[in-house]
Order: C-alpha cells, then sequence, then structure tokens
C-alpha cells in the first residue's frame, strides 16, 4: 500500500531542506546561478513555463521528485490511464481523458469499448452541432447550467473568440437568481434560440429552475415544438425525457462534471468553433495527456507543477495563489480553474478516511492583467502575506494592434521582475522641495520587500488546440498534487450539505413551526418573509 505523503522519508527532507533555506533570496538564487533561467523552464505541447521565480532551487526540486516517487505518482497516475476505479468514494473510474483520445489511439484495453461508445457519440454531437451552425433560424445559444456544466464551455468560448462562428450568439445561464435569466430573455425571440440544458444529473436545482423558466418563457412567447428548441446534455436521459426533450447527448459516470467540457457539455463549445475546431481541441488536450503519460519526471511539466503546489502549500505555507492572465479572453480561466483546483483537492480527510495534518488546495483568485494591477496588485507587492502569482501570456495576439499587446506583455514582464526585484531606495526628500521634515512613512511606504515568487506561462497563440492543452495541464496538475496529498480528487461531498439544507428551507417556507431549522436562520426567514409573497411560480 502507497504511504501517506506525511510518512515518507521525503517529506521529512522537504522539512529540514525548508529550515535551511529560510533565507532563501530569488535574487541570490540568479546571481549564483547564471543558468537559472534555462534550468527552471520547460516546455510541454503548446505551452511554456518558466519556473525559475519560483520560491525553490535545485535541491528542492530533486527532494520534490523523490517525493513523487515514494508517494507513487505514477503509479496512480497508470492506473487511471488504465480505466482503474481510483475514485474510491464513488467506486468509479476517472476516464476524462479518453473523450480527448483520438479513434486510433493506442489505450489500454480495459477502455475499449468505453473509448468506442465516446466515439460515437462524439460523432453525434459533432454533426448535431453542424446542423446548428448551418440552420439560420437558430441565432441565440443559451447553455443552462452550473459548475462543470457552465464555467468550462463558457471559459473556452470567451477564449476562443476568434473562431467562433459570428453568425450566431452564446449565453451562459448558470446561477438561479432570476435577474440574469429575466434580464437574457427579453433580449430573444424563443422562435430564433436553442436552449442547451446542460447537466449530468439534471436535478440540479439551479439549472431545473433556470429551464423550468426558459420553457414558460418559450410556450408563452408562442415558442412551437420545444422539443427543437431544448436539447439535453446529461447522464439521465429519463430526467431529460420527462420536461420535454427528445435530442440528448449522454456521456458517463466516469467524467467528473468540472471534467465534462471534453464530452457533450462541451456542445455549446462545438457550435461555436466547429467540428475542426472542436477536434482540435481535444487533440491539444490529448497531447497533453501524452506527455503526462511519458515525459520522464524530469521534464514532465504536470508534475512538477503539481510538486512546486505542495512545496508552496505544505512547506512554505502559502495558502492562496493569484492567476494573473495578461488576456482578456481568459477573463473566465480564473473561475474556471478555482472548480477544477478547489473542488477536487479542497479535502480534508485522505482516502482511507484519515484526519490530514498537512493542507490541501489554496484558495486561488484573481483578475485579468492589467486590471489587476490597478486593484489588488499593491497587497501582492507590499502587504504582509507572501502570495504566489501566476502569470500567463499569449505571445501572439488575435489582432492587429502590436503596439498595446507589446504594453500587456510588458506589463506582465515588469510586474514579475518587481515581485522578485523589489525596491529599497529610500530618497531622502521624494519632491525635491526644499527643507521638508524627514516622513517616515512616506519613506518606508515605498520600501518593496521583493523576493516574492511568481510562475510565468506563456502560449505561443490562443488556439483549440493550445487552450486543449492548457486545460489538460491544468487538470493533471490538480491530479499531482491530491496524489501525493493521498486525497480521492474525484469527489464533492462537501457541496451535499448546502443543497440539502437548501430543500429543507425551502420546504419549509411560510411555516410558522419550522423545525430543524436554527433560530438565526429562521430569524432571517421572517426577516425577508420568505414563503409569504404571491409571485410567479418560477
Ligand atoms: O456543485 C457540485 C456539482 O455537482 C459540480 O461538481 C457539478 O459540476 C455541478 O454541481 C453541476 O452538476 P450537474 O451537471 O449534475 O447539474
Amino acid at each position: 500500500m502507497t504511504k501517506r505523503c506525511d510518512q515518507v522519508q521525503a517529506w521529512k527532507d522537504l522539512h529540514q531542506l525548508k529550515v535551511q533555506k529560510t533565507a532563501f533570496d530569488l535574487r541570490v538564487a540568479f546571481a549564483e546561478n547564471e543558468n537559472r533561467f534555462n534550468h527552471f523552464s520547460l516546455s510541454a505541447p503548446h505551452v511554456f513555463v518558466d519556473f525559475s521565480k519560483c520560491m525553490w532551487d535545485e535541491q528542492v526540486e530533486d527532494k520534490l521528485l523523490e517525493l513523487a516517487d515514494q508517494t507513487a505518482v505514477f503509479e496512480l497516475r497508470d492506473a487511471m490511464f488504465r480505466g482503474e476505479l481510483i475514485n474510491s468514494t464513488e467506486n468509479r473510474a476517472v476516464m476524462h481523458w479518453l473523450l480527448r483520445a483520438p479513434k486510433t489511439a493506442a489505450l489500454a484495453l480495459a477502455t475499449a469499448k468505453s473509448h468506442q461508445e465516446v466515439q460515437t457519440t462524439l460523432e453525434l454531437f459533432l454533426s448535431f452541432a453542424e446542423a446548428v451552425r448551418t440552420n439560420p433560424c437558430i441565432t441565440d445559444i443559451v447553455n443552462i447550467g452550473i459548475g462543470g456544466s457552465d464555467l468550462g464551455p463558457q471559459m473556452a468560448i470567451k477564449a476562443l473568440d476568434e473562431f467562433v462562428i459570428p453568425t450566431k450568439r452564446f449565453h451562459f445561464l448558470s446561477n438561479i437568481d432570476a435577474h440574469e435569466i429575466g434580464g437574457l430573455l427579453r433580449t430573444l425571440s424563443p422562435k430564433n434560440t436553442l436552449f442547451l440544458i446542460s447537466s449530468k444529473s439534471f436535478s440540479t436545482l439551479e439549472t431545473m429552475t433556470n429551464a423550468e423558466f426558459a420553457k414558460e418563457w418559450f410556450l408563452a412567447g408562442g415558442g412551437q415544438r420545444v422539443e427543437d428548441h431544448f436539447v439535453g446534455l446529461t447522464s439521465n436521459t429519463q430526467l431529460a425525457k420527462a420536461f420535454g426533450i427528445t435530442t440528448t447527448f449522454g456521456f458517463w459516470d466516469w467524467v467528473g462534471g468540472r471534467y465534462s467540457m471534453w464530452s457533450s457539455i462541451g456542445l455549446a463549445i462545438a457550435i461555436a468553433i466547429g467540428e475542426a475546431g472542436f477536434r482540435a481541441f481535444l487533440g491539444g488536450a490529448f497531447e497533453m495527456d501524452e506527455h503526462f503519460k511519458s515525459a520522464d519526471a524530469q521534464s514532465n511539466l504536470p508534475l512538477k507543477l503539481g510538486l512546486l503546489d505542495v512545496w508552496y502549500r505544505n512547506f512554505l505555507h502559502y495558502k492562496s495563489r493569484n492567476i494573473a492572465p495578461y488576456h482578456s479572453g481568459l477573463s473566465r480561466l480564473t473561475a474556471y480553474w478555482q472548480q477544477l483546483e478547489m473542488e477536487s483537492n479542497g479535502k480534508s480527510v485522505d482516502k482511507s478516511g484519515r484526519g490530514l495534518t498537512y493542507g490541501t488546495a489554496p484558495v486561488l483568485w484573481g483578475e485579468p492583467g492589467t486590471n489587476g494591477q490597478h486593484a489588488f496588485f499593491q497587497m501582492l507587492h507590499q502587504g504582509t502575506d507572501v502570495i504566489p502569482v501566476e502569470f500567463l501570456v499569449v505571445k501572439a495576439p488575435s489582432h492587429a494592434h502590436t503596439r498595446s499587446h507589446e504594453l500587456l506583455l510588458s506589463n506582465a514582464l515588469a510586474q514579475a521582475q518587481a515581485f522578485m526585484i523589489g525596491e529599497s531606495k529610500v530618497t531622502p526628500n521624494p519632491t525635491g522641495a526644499g527643507d521638508e521634515p524627514f516622513n517616515a512613512a512616506a519613506q518606508m511606504g515605498r520600501h518593496f520587500p521583493g523576493n516574492r515568487p511568481s510562475l510565468f506561462t506563456v502560449l505561443e497563440r490562443l488556439t483549440p488546440q493550445s487552450l486543449g492543452a492548457l486545460i489538460a495541464l491544468s487538470e493533471h496538475r490538480t491530479f499531482v498534487a491530491g496524489a501525493v496529498w493521498g486525497i480521492n480528487s474525484f469527489d464533492q461531498y462537501g457541496v451535499e450539505l448546502g443543497k440539502k439544507l437548501t430543500q429543507n428551507i425551502v420546504s419549509q417556507m411560510g411555516s410558522t413551526h419550522p423545525v430543524n431549522i436554527d433560530p438565526s436562520t429562521q430569524g432571517l426567514m421572517g426577516h425577508l418573509a420568505l414563503g409569504q409573497s404571491s409571485g410567479k411560480s418560477v
């Protein structure tokens, strides 16, 4: 049986190293090793990563590789690619990678039947996507779904704007807040709208409430034939049928919600960028799968990233990570990534159910650059906490405004540089005016400590392939950290309690004697007059 990370030798050694390296300084590390950039930069399909401004050195890196070895990360990876039931709490395989394996890929025999089913479903939903693309009556595609049934497609369509069919508009409805759906529907007409009801379970409260709302609006607005304007992307065809949907594209229990945009949940992406584009998207991800499967440990990018995450979280005790994509097309990347990493690795028991003595998923947050610079970067530069920043840039823009793109890239470079080098110069008189008294607060307020870490990721261009590779890279990176921590990265029981309690509140709205509801919640229910209004049903 694999030993838990906190019981292996490398873990203890890393603690030692951490103590020895308390005074580690990036500026000194560069001064002492002129090869640092070359040593700590790595290329994988479509993605280049510079790790040289990260808080580590070769000794730490080697020890982390030993940690991966001692916690059997590659064994778990191989088990995943063999289709074994590594989602132990739900007794399921984890095979989202199979969704991007081309027809001819050489795969483990045990996955052959599923591979065939994937290919058949893919053909079906891609040809449906082509039919929608060539149907001039459909001008608006509305994806109704939440979590993994929303974030991936929404992020990808925004990122791939350059490749999106110009004659269609794409909308995403996730929140149960009717301000959202009400506002959108006012701009649409039933006969020109196609609703994609995206839900693995077809029972998620937000999605079903919005789907009912959309159906009511469709019929009230004179819409004909629900079955032509509502499509189900789900594993639960029975419930979709009961809703009135006849066209469904399914997927399997071995595809987790947050890993599902490669399945029929990606139909909106396929309509947006077409069959060739969607296949290219899968192709880029497949290249990254192959890299993860076969690159040796030293040059395995997802492995290195996942190990860096462990070093940061468990040894340097960084609790959060700032995501800074310097590309407006990647403005939904952080939201997507939050679910991927925080739902996967936000766990506090190991696979045997034992409590953990170490931290797991950090908080991910961020906004695209340069906006973030003028909002929260102050805290990143001079705040009391060190928060690693993850820059992500695209070398070639999809517009012709070279100057503005170069300014954007220069900003990202300058910020990363500022985090590292800092500035301790204290000018005696910053205003230059006469004999002003020494203002210690103003002087020290100008001090930048520096030695703050960042990671710099570069894509040559933002294309379906490179986006596919980037996302698969993030999935595998999350896998690696979860594997070291010995947790199950593929369940999400943490979101269930809130859902159950919502049902309890909803079922007792308006009741004078609610049961199993604490006094504070009861007080608020009264204050909000829940269940006492006579509004519309949805
Ligand atoms: O929030 C929990 C969750 O189960 C996510 O994992 C999932 O992506 C989301 O809800 C939506 O679920 P479904 O696709 O079944 O509607």
